[in-house]
């Protein structure tokens, strides 16, 4: 099979509608979902931002009918805010085409040249090993990328689903639980965009999440989540079809404490969502206020995004508050996710 590498053609929506296709049998080999976007959509989520640039590349084969198959994807993605030294990287290849040196020749032929145009020393990259293998196996098909890209781990994370749908009774059981706990402190829903006067305050929270997450040996610098940087996200979400379902937990006093974000993709085709950002200002912890965001989240979707069948979540594996949440909810692991980091001369 010869296998050609090149730039994704953005203004072919032959190769958007592959590349798209490509993406749905990704997800659903890992996750068991999938996302149906529209090609408006995947336009939106693929161009550039005030805080990020990126660049993307596709492997195609050509079949021995003379037909050409799109059967892999890398790309690199700048940081323009903070993170100034690092490049992250990412490479896929279709499950049905691995083992035959097409994540090689995405690493080599795009990937490794990127990267030293980038002028960028800290390269990053995300990698999965199945539930049940070592994640420390260096046999590993993502250890031999992580090699050629010179990358090793440095964090290890679990990737958990929740099938859905819910058991209310469950999300009852789990509320009166959290609730024996939250004294004075209370939860909200939030329904879709933030409330324009409380953007400072939960900005400040997705940045106490970025500083708290336990990483391990990961060199990451914080980003600053200003008002406009929320609502440029906003937008990026609305235009390719992403909502967000968003709970906040109060504090006696008033202000904000604690944050949870799940992020539904709006098509009935969607079946995959994703559990983001879960956070308990450190001084407000032991109220079981996690549980409690979790439990108000998850209680929306059997009528706001009934399309779902399963919702995916990823934690440290040092972060055992965290897991313990989602293990009561039912969440199941899946696979074990590495991150990886390694520098490079300029
Ligand atoms: C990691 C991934 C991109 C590899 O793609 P691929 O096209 O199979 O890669 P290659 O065929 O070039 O193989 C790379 C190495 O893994 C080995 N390999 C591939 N499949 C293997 C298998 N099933 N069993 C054992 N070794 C395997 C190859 O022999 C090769 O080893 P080498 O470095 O000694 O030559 C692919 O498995 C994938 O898409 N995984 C999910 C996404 C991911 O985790 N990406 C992060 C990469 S850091």
């Amino acid at each position: 099979m010869n296998v050609t590498i090149r730039p994704l053609d953005i203004a072919s929506d032959v190769e958007l509608e592959q590349y798209q296709a490509l993406a749905e049998a990704l997800d659903e080999d890992t996750y068991g979902g999938h996302q149906k976007q529209s090609l408006t959509q995947l336009k939106a989520e693929l161009e550039d931002s005030p805080y990020w640039t990126a660049r993307r590349w596709v492997a195609i084969a050509e079949t021995l009918e003379g037909g050409e198959m799109l059967v892999g994807r890398a790309a690199v993605f700048l940081p323009l805010k903070e993170n100034l030294e690092t490049i992250s990287v990412g490479v896929a290849v279709h499950p049905a085409h691995r083992g035959q040196g097409i994540g090689t020749a995405l690493v080599e032929e795009a990937l490794l040249p990127a990267i030293a145009e980038s002028g960028r020393t800290l390269v990053e990259a995300y990698g999965e090993v199945e539930a049940g293998a070592d994640p420390e196996d260096l046999r590993h098909p993502v250890h031999r990328i992580a090699a050629r890209l010179g990358v090793s781990r440095k964090n290890l994370a679990v990737c958990r689903a929740l099938s859905l749908p819910l058991d209310p009774a469950l999300l009852d059981a789990l509320d009166a639980e959290s609730e024996e706990r939250r004294g004075e402190y209370r939860i909200e829903l939030w329904d879709g965009e933030i409330p324009e006067e409380h953007l400072h305050a939960y900005g400040r929270l997705l940045t106490q999440l970025e500083i708290d997450e336990p990483d391990e040996e990961v060199e990451h610098e914080p980003a600053e989540y200003t008002p406009e940087r929320i609502r440029e996200s906003e937008r990026r979400m609305r235009e390719s079809g992403t909502t967000r379902i968003v709970a906040v937990a109060v504090a006696p006093g008033g202000e904000f404490v604690g944050n949870t974000e799940v992020h539904v993709h709006e098509a009935p085709g969607s079946t995959l969502g994703y559990q983001e950002n879960t956070l308990v200002m450190p001084d407000h912890r032991g109220h079981r206020l996690g549980l409690g965001l979790k439990v108000a989240t998850h209680r929306q979707l059997a009528e706001r995004a009934p399309q779902l069948r399963s919702l995916v979540t990823w934690n440290s594996h040092v972060n055992p508050w965290m897991i313990a949440v989602n293990e009561k909810l039912g969440y199941e692991v899946l696979f074990h996710e590495l991150v990886l980091q390694g520098r490079r001369e300029a």
